[in-house]
C-alpha cells in the first residue's frame, strides 16, 4: 500500500516519472501485444500504420528484427469534434506543434536504423504512403492508426493489396465502443466476409488476419 502510493506519488512529480523508470523502481507495464510477434518472423518485411512516438515500432525492431520496417503516420494534430478524445485530438494534444514534436521523436529514436535503411519513416496518411510499397510485398503490416470506420476499412483493403499471399494483417482495438464506435470491429468483421482471408485469431483486442490468396 505504501510502496503504491509512493510510486503514484513520483509519476506526478515533473522528472521523476523518468527517472522512477530509469532506475527501475516503477516498471513498464508488459505490452500485451507481444505474442503477435509469433507472426512477424525475423527478417520480415513489415509495415506499422499508426505509430504515435513509435513504442510499439521499438519492440517489433529490437524483439522482430526485420529486414524492413515501414513506419506510417502524418503526426497530424486533428482539431475537430469527432476526434477530440483520440491521442491526436484536443484532449491529448496541444495542436500541431506536439505532433512535430513527436515525429521528430521517433525521426530520432529510429536515426540508426534509417540511417542502414532498415527504417523507412512514411509521414502522411495511410492511404496515400501506402501506394509507395510495391504490391505484394510485404509479409504482414500493423494496424493502429484512425480507428473510425471508413479508415479502418480502407487500411484493410489496401494492405490487403501490399501483403504476400499467407501473409499476415493485423491490427489494434477490435472490440464495441472507444471514441470510434467499434468502427475497428465493424470493419474487420465487414472484411473477413468479403475478402480471401482467413481469420487466424482474436486476443487482447487485436486481430489476426491471414491473407490466402490474391
Ligand atoms: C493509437 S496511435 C498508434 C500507436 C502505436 N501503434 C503504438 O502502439 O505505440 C494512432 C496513430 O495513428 C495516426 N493516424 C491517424 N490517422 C492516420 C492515417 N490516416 N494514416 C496513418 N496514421 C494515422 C495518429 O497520428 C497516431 O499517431
Amino acid at each position: 500500500m505504501m510502496l503504491e502510493l509512493i510510486k503514484n506519488f513520483l509519476k506526478i512529480i515533473p522528472g521523476m516519472k523518468w527517472l522512477a523508470k530509469k532506475s527501475g523502481f516503477v516498471s513498464e507495464p508488459i505490452d500485451e501485444r507481444l505474442f503477435l510477434f509469433e507472426y512477424f518472423d525475423k527478417s520480415s518485411v513489415g509495415a506499422e500504420i499508426g505509430v504515435w512516438e513509435g513504442d510499439f515500432s521499438l519492440k517489433i525492431l529490437n524483439i522482430v528484427s526485420p529486414s524492413k520496417l515501414y513506419l506510417i503516420d502524418p503526426w497530424k494534430f486533428e482539431g475537430s469534434s469527432i476526434y477530440k478524445d483520440a491521442g491526436y485530438g484536443r484532449k491529448f494534444s496541444k495542436g500541431q506543434n506536439s505532433m512535430d514534436k513527436r515525429f521528430n521523436k521517433v525521426r530520432k529514436l529510429f536515426k540508426k536504423s534509417i540511417d542502414n535503411g532498415t527504417v523507412i519513416i512514411l509521414r502522411g496518411n495511410s492511404a496515400s504512403e501506402l501506394e509507395k510499397i510495391e504490391n505484394n510485398s510485404l509479409d504482414w503490416v500493423y494496424i493502429d492508426a484512425n480507428h473510425l470506420y471508413e479508415f479502418v476499412k480502407e487500411d484493410l483493403e489496401n494492405s490487403f493489396i501490399k501483403v504476400k499471399t499467407n501473409g499476415y494483417i493485423i491490427g489494434d482495438d477490435y472490440f464495441e465502443g472507444g471514441w470510434w464506435q467499434g468502427g475497428v470491429k465493424k470493419a474487420v468483421d465487414e472484411f473477413l466476409t468479403n475478402k480471401k482471408v482467413e481469420l487466424i485469431k482474436i486476443d487482447k483486442r487485436q486481430y489476426v488476419l491471414k491473407k490466402i490468396s490474391n
